[in-house]
């Protein structure tokens, strides 16, 4: 069912320090700080040749980013995005076996404007999972 890695998010307390050291210590492909109201983050697309990269930040009082960070107060690995053809079958099958969907279980627009859901990180040892459909 899953196919392509879409990206993996990485929670960082200093955007702009994060995004300094994957172009120049890295000699990646940073792209611009872009504000997702919607899902309380700040993200920088980074490119890679096989996936993506997505910095997330904070972005106004009730992010869920935020949480995170105050765990995790050097930032880390806070999801991993898999592609999915249809993601309302893709639910309703993951439901069936007993995953949790995240929120109202209804798709909201993501960061690259298309269909995600979040999975419960219990139910995937441990691993917050996007799914986007693509
Ligand atoms: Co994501």
């Amino acid at each position: 069912m899953i196919g392509r890695l879409n990206h993996v998010a990485i929670a960082v307390p200093d955007l702009e320090a994060a995004a300094e050291q994957y172009r120049s210590a890295l000699g990646a492909n940073v792209g611009a700080p872009q504000d997702e109201p919607d899902h309380g983050v700040t993200v920088i697309f980074i490119e890679l040749p096989n996936t993506k990269i997505e910095l997330l930040y904070p972005l106004g009082d009730a992010s869920p980013i935020q949480g995170f960070l105050d765990k995790n107060p050097a930032g880390g690995i806070h999801h991993i995005c898999y592609e999915v053809d249809d993601i309302l079958s893709a639910r309703d099958h993951l439901i069936e076996t007993g995953a949790r969907v995240l929120g109202s279980g209804e798709p909201k627009i993501g960061a690259h404007g298309k269909p995600v859901l979040f999975l419960h990180p219990k139910d995937f040892n441990g691993c917050l999972v996007e799914l986007e459909q693509v």
